[in-house]
């Protein structure tokens, strides 16, 4: 064995001992046997130095800006040259700052912002303030949606996630995305809030009609009910806008950010509320506190992720980048009928159905072999999940549909 493939294996039984025998025996069975090791811009590269794959999964959006972009680093270097994480009990120049730039690019209204760590914290903070702001309990999602894994985001979750830690409450429901009708009959004076993904990735990336959210909000206001909409996956240009849930005209009564915040370089979460809200802290202002939420060094980092992913060049480089795949992805959908029936596109928010529940996870294994990063949809496993870095240059773009092709040849000969 050559010395980088001992430090795989070594790598591997060290994982498999002290962090997780199933899943280092999983990637095992299933022939993805990598460890990242040197990681820049759309690419990474095995610990041995030999495989490279275009990251075409980015973690749900956490490398939207590709692998430690040097703009981002560079603005880590800074801030630790003057500030740590800051107090979380003080006032703070840097939260303020950022707080700030958030609401500008957010709908009107929607002006303060609370920090925290990591999605799921983001998404329990907003369930607690509609809560309150409310004084209801009931929660709606929807099924197959995806929230994370601590404790109200989990309850939000589906029952696969939520029912082994015994996380399942009455005051959670789950209703069908995409139909008004099941929402409309779950809402009832006890629902404190609506939370959905703009575009549910988990679920395979499901794009909603154009009037679901305008409907949305008109049943939320009319049941009293607050709307958060999760943009963990769709915000920060992903979709060709800033935030998804523009492309739907509709103003929300919170956005949940998260992932791609950080620059992939530093956590920082935040769930910005509309000013009404903000009196849920007027009686107490310290009821909710985070230790390294919206710490000044992240407040810093992601000043500088959101400089480059606000500019209208840079959405105008996704929505390019997004006709680039549609034309691609809609010739390989007829040209390969046996294994996909459609593609559905928000943007760079993309996703390959399959003709079945068993292709998703082949699929994900033909990519690898052909030098891509996908991963199928958890909750809907004949979807493969496909979100390019949005740094990528028009002939990365070409390439990773040519590799596609190569995966989509080598599933087609299991059809
Ligand atoms: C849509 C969505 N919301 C929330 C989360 C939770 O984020 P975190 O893993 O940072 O807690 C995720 C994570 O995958 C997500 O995809």
């Amino acid at each position: 064995m050559e010395q980088g493939e001992v430090q795989k294996e070594a790598v591997f039984k060290k994982y498999a001992r002290h962090v997780s025998s199933r899943k280092a025996q999983f990637f095992l069975d299933v022939g993805i046997h990598f460890v990242p090791g040197k990681r820049e811009g759309p690419f990474i590269w095995d610990i041995e130095g030999k495989k490279r794959l275009i990251n075409c999964h980015v973690n749900g959006g956490v490398f939207n800006l590709g692998h430690r972009h040097p703009e981002i680093i560079a603005a880590l270097e800074s801030a630790m040259r003057s500030v740590d994480i800051g107090n979380h009990h003080l006032v703070s120049k840097q939260k303020a700052d950022l707080a700030e730039r958030l609401a500008a690019l957010s709908p009107k209204g929607m002006e303060y912002v609370v920090f925290g760590v990591s999605g799921g914290e983001a998404v329990d903070t907003a369930i607690k303030i509609a809560r309150k702001a409310t004084g209801r309990r009931g929660v709606i999602s929807a099924l197959g949606g995806y929230h994370g894994h601590t404790g109200l985001a989990l309850a939000a979750g589906d029952a696969k996630y939520r029912e082994p830690f015994l996380s399942g409450s009455p005051d959670f429901l789950q209703v069908p995305f995409n139909d008004v009708a099941a929402l409309k009959n779950r809402l009832n004076p006890s629902i404190a809030a609506v939370i959905f993904e703009t575009i549910p990735a988990t679920l395979g990336m499901p794009i909603p009609d154009d009037d679901y959210y305008s409907q949305v909000k008109r049943l939320c206001a009319q049941n009293g009910s607050l709307l958060i909409i999760d943009e963990v996956q769709t915000g920060l240009g992903r979709t060709g806008r800033f935030w998804g849930i523009s492309h739907y005209g509709v103003v929300p009564d919170m956005i949940v950010s998260a992932k791609g915040l950080g620059g992939g370089i530093y956590p920082i979460t935040a769930t910005i509320l509309h000013k009404d809200l903000e009196a849920v802290f007027h009686e107490d202002p310290f009821i909710h506190i985070s230790t390294a939420g919206g710490a000044d060094i992240g407040c810093l980092v992601a000043q500088k992720v959101i400089e480059i992913s606000s500019k209208d060049v840079f959405l105008q480089h996704v929505n390019d980048l997004a006709d680039v795949f549609a034309a691609g992805m809609k010739a390989l959908v007829l040209r390969y009928s046996k294994v996909l029936s459609a593609f559905r596109q928000k943007g760079l928010m993309c996703g390959l159905k399959t003709t079945s529940p068993d292709l998703g996870p082949l699929m994900t294994k033909a990519c690898y072999d052909a030098g891509l990063l996908c991963i199928y949809a958890g909750n809907d496993t004949s979807v493969v999940q496909l979100l390019p870095p949005l740094i990528i240059d028009i002939p990365l773009a070409q390439e990773i549909l040519q590799r596609m092709e190569k995966a989509i040849e080598m599933v087609e000969a299991f059809v």
